[in-house]
């Protein structure tokens, strides 16, 4: 059957075909006409003509015949070869328009769309019969219609094709979208123009990648920013703390040597109120730097919040304090003081923020988080216990949230905030292995967001000791300072307090005394960080000579990992500089106490 058909199309193609059988027609024609004129000749006559005159003749008019027959056939095949192959073009053009996603169009001059592929009917939302001969004007917004009018313009007089990009178009929804397009000039055969030619290209796929990029890499910019100015605020909190703890020291001991009728007793009080709020500041900026966490205990944190919250509702009165905490949140391993400084700096945040009054609203929840969620702040993924504190105050613009976890970063005015609330928070949530973000809209409140690593211990249950208020005692102390300051006033504290004591500025010094006098000595206090030998070794040398001496490290940090260990390696307790008289005295019992 194919065959056949192809027979048939080769035969109907063939220009000798259409040659002959013209030809053939022709002769036909002239024998029979021959028969009507002269119907007694014979048939040899009919067809061969009456004379060889006229067979002559006929063959010649019958090769004229081929002739023209087989050119028109050519001519014919010519033309259907001709709009073949445009057929096949123009299939070929529709089907890669209709494939690609960008949606091509045609304007007149007016901006009529006259024609369009499909991929544009999926950009717009609208139907073939409803976008045919509409005006762009139809689905593009306002703005991007005064942007045309001016590009357009440019176009007719360069010539030249121009780049559009924020071409903004209302689909049939209602939804905006944000394209790109190239637009062209069109004109007619005389070189006036006569339309628009454009492609469309939908990016905000594209767009919206970029700016998750964008915001992913300010997050880890910011991390980095924080992470090096925490390194900056710890030594320099570090060392302004063995400042203080000279002033204090050597405050302590003019007070034991005055009466408190004395001139000056009331300014040496005053100057110990100024290293109290040193210290405080001081405290802070080691929260920031991430120096804290230092009694690590599994809590419930629905307990802190509690508590926090409620001694907060008592003293602001104008802030009604609503809570919603998880009923079986996960443990989270923390330093309970730190946690609770954290809680309370958000209070007092949101009180500020809220001067007519206003809601504090306290959320707990179990949650986990993946590895896509926490990467830019570089935690781990796993179970996490979020807290959330959110107030309805004055909310926070998008310039200064990029700003308020800097320490100093403030917008009270002077006196009221010094811009170390939010820097402490986010250290202590850092060093937790935690972190913290903020939401917050103008003029409608905050929401601070903690996630706290989840653990699965058990909260321990406690009785509280009472602490022991002994001011004076007795013993030999070795005291391991490489701050000539804080030995000079550690002697005169620790002599004033009934002790005997040894001095060492290095560890080998220490090892040394501690090798020599063996056995007189009861105890030892020892500065974390001094060169040469490390308080760490220096602790694991002493603890190998004497197994069972009792060692109270102390540091100008609150504590770091460091701390920690030597902690966990059999240290008996800490005290941070600047400490007064009763606070050394306190440990110094505690840990002579101790069996
Ligand atoms: N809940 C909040 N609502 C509105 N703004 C806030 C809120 N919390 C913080 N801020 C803004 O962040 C800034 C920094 O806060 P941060 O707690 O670090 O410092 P501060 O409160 O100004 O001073 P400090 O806490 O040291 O007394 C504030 O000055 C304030 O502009
Ligand atoms: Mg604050």
């Amino acid at each position: 059957m194919k065959n056949k058909n192809k027979l048939k199309t080769h035969l109907m193609d063939s220009m000798v075909v259409t040659g002959l059988g013209l030809a053939c027609f022709y002769w036909v024609c002239e024998s029979f006409m021959y028969f009507f004129l002269e119907p007694e000749a014979n048939f040899i006559q009919h067809v061969l003509g009456p004379d060889m005159f006229q067979t002559w003749t006929r063959l010649l008019v019958l090769c004229l015949f081929l002739i023209f027959g087989s050119h028109v056939q050519y001519t014919v095949n010519k033309r259907k070869a001709a709009d073949d192959a445009l057929r096949e073009s123009e299939d070929k053009y529709r089907t890669i328009l209709e494939s690609i996603e960008e949606g091509c169009f045609e304007t007149d001059i007016d901006g009529n769309l006259t024609f369009f592929s499909n991929p544009i009917l999926k950009i717009l939302g609208y139907t073939r019969d409803e976008l045919l001969g509409v005006n762009t004007g139809k689905y593009i917004s306002p703005d991007t219609a005064s942007k045309m009018s001016r590009i357009t313009e440019r176009l007719r007089e360069t010539g030249k094709p121009e780049n559009v990009t924020g071409y903004d178009v209302i689909r049939k929804d209602g939804t905006k979208v944000s394209l790109e397009m190239s637009v062209s000039l069109l004109k007619d055969q005389n070189g006036l123009p006569m339309g628009y030619r454009g492609v469309l290209r939908d990016v905000s796929e594209r767009k919206q990648t970029e700016d998750e990029k964008n915001k992913l890499e300010t997050q880890l910019q910011q991390a980095q920013k924080m992470e090096s100015i925490g390194t900056l605020a710890g030594g320099i909190a570090h060392d302004f703390n063995n400042i203080l703890m000279g002033i204090q020291g050597n405050a302590s001991l003019m007070l034991l040597k005055i009466e408190s009728d004395h001139p000056n007793y009331e300014k040496i009080k005053n100057i110990e109120k100024y290293v109290q709020n040193g210290t405080e500041l001081t405290k802070q900026l080691l929260g920031f730097a991430r120096r804290g966490k230092y009694l690590i205990k599994p809590t419930n944190l629905n307990e802190i919040i509690e508590k926090s919250s409620s001694l907060f509702a008592r003293t602001k009165k104008e802030i009604q304090v609503h809570t919603d905490l998880h009923e079986n949140l996960w443990t989270a391993e923390v330093d309970r003081g730190q946690i609770g400084q954290v809680l309370l700096n958000l209070y007092v945040n949101a009180w500020q923020a809220m001067f007519n009054g206003g809601d504090l609203y306290l959320h707990t929840a179990n949650v986990i988080l993946d590895r896509s969620y926490v990467q830019p702040y570089k935690v781990e993924p796993g179970r996490y216990v979020k807290i959330s504190v959110s107030d309805t105050g004055v909310g926070i613009d998008k310039e200064t949230q990029e700003r308020i976890f800097e320490p100093f970063f403030t917008t009270k005015e002077m006196g009221r905030g010094t811009g170390l609330g939010l820097a402490s928070v986010y250290g202590i949530i850092k060093s937790h292995g935690g972190y913290i973000n903020v939401y917050s809209e103008k003029e409608r409140g905050t929401v601070f967001t903690i996630y706290l690593p989840a653990s699965r211990k058990k909260v321990p249950n406690e009785n509280k000791a009472a602490s022991a208020a002994i001011i004076k005692g007795k013993g030999t102390i070795l005291l391991i300072d490489d701050e000539k300051m804080i030995l000079d006033v550690g002697i005169e504290l620790l002599e004033e307090l009934g002790y005997t004591v040894q001095l060492a500025m290095r560890g080998q010094d220490a090892i040394d005394v501690f090798q020599r006098d063996r056995g007189k000595i009861d105890l030892i206090i020892m500065d974390m960080i001094m060169p040469g030998m490390s308080g760490g070794e220096t602790f694991d040398r002493l603890k190998k000579i004497d197994p069972d001496i009792k060692v109270l490290l102390s540091s100008g940090y609150s504590i770091n990992s460091q701390a920690a260990k030597i902690l966990q390696r059999g240290c008996d307790g800490f005290i941070q500089k600047p400490f007064n008289m009763n606070q050394l005295a306190e440990k110094v019992q505690g840990i002579l106490a101790k069996e």
